[in-house]
């Protein structure tokens, strides 16, 4: 049955001028890895880039980029209690953690969200009695098998059983107990053809395309009405089912409700911010929001997000991260060798939303080292360093040593790039292909590196080589600008540093300040440091830092 199909219809026509970027809400069972700075880092690009390219029409801080914590259910309530701490200084504690680090790598969120605010809580009351009202909720006597580590029932045919005859996810490899109780079940048989609906209602809806591929064949078979409540006396640690207080919203339905507060709901102004534009998740929860989600938005009468964009997984050494193999990179460790801003390069310029991505010590200080110490870094230093600038001056081009430049090849193709490079960057943005960005900036590094070792200016000497000198730099210096300002998504603090060296103000680092300017009159540089990174020396040891052995909050698996 198709109930709300012209909802999904009408939901494809409307164009919002702003932009809305969310991650999941992270468990707060143990601290954060790198997994989930990963998915904090993609939105943030994506947020940082909107605004760059929004500005100056419309202002940034109608925006809405946001992240949080989930922190209800059993398993955060089992957690706490082997921590023996209780609950809500336990979810504190690592919320808080969570803030911290993204705090730390500069993720730019408007909010950040706990599931324990006040504001969500009556949210998702109010989301439950918008569902009640509209006849999608019935009680029933439910029995069947409940995964704790993912918060979610599974039926026959979603299990698999280990060498000892144990239950477990097929998907995840976590054990399953039985349960029988008293549920609130969701219609969300009803809302099978309204999901398929939206996903195929608009090109891109869930991108990479495997990913809607994976969704539309799991719609193939029917979907079973889901349980979304639990009784208190199994689960206390949760948002009360408002006409039943013996129950506990489902922690699922609950934590995607966070997409709806942030917005405001259910204030009625909530409408001018909603849908979301895009968010981003890993593959892990595709099914919840990619089926359940879009369901519950429906049925409530309200549209569902504009796309979803999903990610794959992070491995170390080509093992997945687990607590049990000590092979979890913990981000502010790894950030005090590589620095945040190193990290959040590593993870952009490494990750293909595709496929898992494998995090090596050894890829990670290569990679730092070639690119930002050895091309980045080294042009900047090269043309604002004293040998070849005394006076520390953006210098004004000569146009006549500009025309005989222009007949040597590495010129051309420098300057060739540069003037394709604001297209083809916008359009990976545009497309969350952020390692294909980095593949354009440093290609047009690799370019002006070459330029400047062709040209020769330190050969430039004299009165009479100065004009020649002044327009290699002055050039340098243009694609050093352009680079900054579409690196600033990827990398903000390094391409600022840039951008503060080369005395361009605030107020001209959008995207449409990517057009060839050179100065017409020498303006000084910055007083700052000019070393952009430093290189990294690895230890003898393959592995630099000790991954996260057993601390006091354990790291997830
Ligand atoms: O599922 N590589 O929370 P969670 C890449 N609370 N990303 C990874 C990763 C890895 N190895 N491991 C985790 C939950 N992630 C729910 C979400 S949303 C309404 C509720 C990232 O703490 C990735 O985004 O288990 C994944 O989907 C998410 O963390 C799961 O975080
Ligand atoms: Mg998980």
């Amino acid at each position: 049955m198709m109930r709300n199909l012209h909802l999904v219809r009408s939901f494809c026509s409307q164009i919002k001028p702003y932009s809305f970027v969310t991650t999941p809400i992270f468990y707060v069972n143990a601290a954060p890895h790198i997994g989930h700075l990963y998915s904090a880092v993609i939105a943030d690009a994506i947020h940082r880039f909107n605004g760059l390219v929004n500005r100056p029409q419309s202002s940034h801080s109608t925006s809405i980029f946001c992240t949080g914590t989930d922190e209800h259910g059993t398993k955060i309530q089992q957690a706490a209690q082997n921590h023996s701490v209780p609950v809500a200084t336990y979810c504190q504690q690592i919320s808080d953690r969570y803030r911290g680090l993204f705090n730390n790598f500069d993720i730019s969120h408007t909010r950040f969200i706990r599931t324990t605010d006040q504001d969500h809580m009556l949210a998702v009351q109010h989301f439950w009695k918008a569902l009640e009202a509209t006849g999608n909720i019935y009680s029933a006597q439910y029995s069947g098998w409940y995964c704790i580590p993912d918060e979610t029932f599974l039926t026959e045919s979603q299990l698999k059983e280990n060498d000892q005859g144990i239950k477990m996810s097929a998907e995840s490899g976590h054990p399953v107990e039985w349960t029988e109780e008293k549920n609130f079940m969701f219609r969300l048989n009803c809302y099978q053809d309204d999901v398929v609906h939206w996903i195929k209602g608009c090109k891109d809806r869930v991108v990479p395309e495997k990913f809607q591929k994976i969704l539309l064949d799991f719609l193939q078979d029917p979907l079973p009405d889901i349980s979304i409540s639990r009784p208190k006396t199994r689960v206390s640690w949760g948002v009360e089912v408002p006409s039943d207080s013996s129950q506990s919203v489902y922690v699922w339905l609950d934590a995607l409700v966070n997409y709806l507060t942030v917005a405001g709901y259910p204030k009625e102004e909530f409408r001018q911010k909603w849908p979301p534009t895009v968010q981003v998740l890993g593959k892990d929860i595709l099914k919840f929001h990619g089926v359940y989600w879009p369901a519950f938005l429906i049925a409530a009468g309200l549209e569902p997000p504009k796309q979803l964009l999903v990610h794959s997984h992070w491995t170390v050494d080509n093992q997945k991260m687990s607590k049990s193999k000590f092979n979890v990179i913990d981000p502010n460790e790894r950030a005090v060798l590589y620095t945040p801003e190193g990290i959040r390069y590593f993870l952009l310029r490494e990750g293909v939303a595709h496929s898992d991505g494998n995090y090596s010590d050894t890829k990670i200080c290569r990679i730092l080292n070639a690119e930002l110490a050895d091309t980045f870094g080294n042009l900047l230093s090269r043309c604002c360093g004293k040998v070849l600038n005394p006076e520390a001056v953006i210098p004004v081009v000569d146009r006549a040593s500009l025309e005989s430049l222009l007949a040597i090849e590495a010129t051309q193709r420098m300057l060739d790039l540069l003037h394709e490079l604001p297209e083809k960057t916008r359009l990976n943005y545009q497309q969350y292909n952020f390692y294909l960005v980095v593949d354009c900036v440093i290609q047009m590094l690799h370019a002006t590196n070459n330029f400047f070792e062709t040209t020769t200016p330190w050969k430039c000497k004299g009165p009479d080589g100065k004009p020649k000198l002044q327009t290699i730099l002055a050039v340098t210096m243009e694609v050093l600008r352009q680079t900054a300002i579409i690196l600033q998504p990827i990398v903000p603090r390094l391409s600022g540093q840039v951008l503060d060296k080369l005395n361009v103000s605030g107020d001209h680092r959008s995207w449409c300040d990517l057009k060839v300017q050179f100065s017409q009159r020498e303006r000084p540089l910055a007083d700052s440091e000019s070393v952009l990174f430093r290189r990294i020396v690895l230890p003898k040891t393959e592995t630099p830092v000790p991954v996260s052995k057993a601390k006091k909050v354990k790291t997830k698996s």
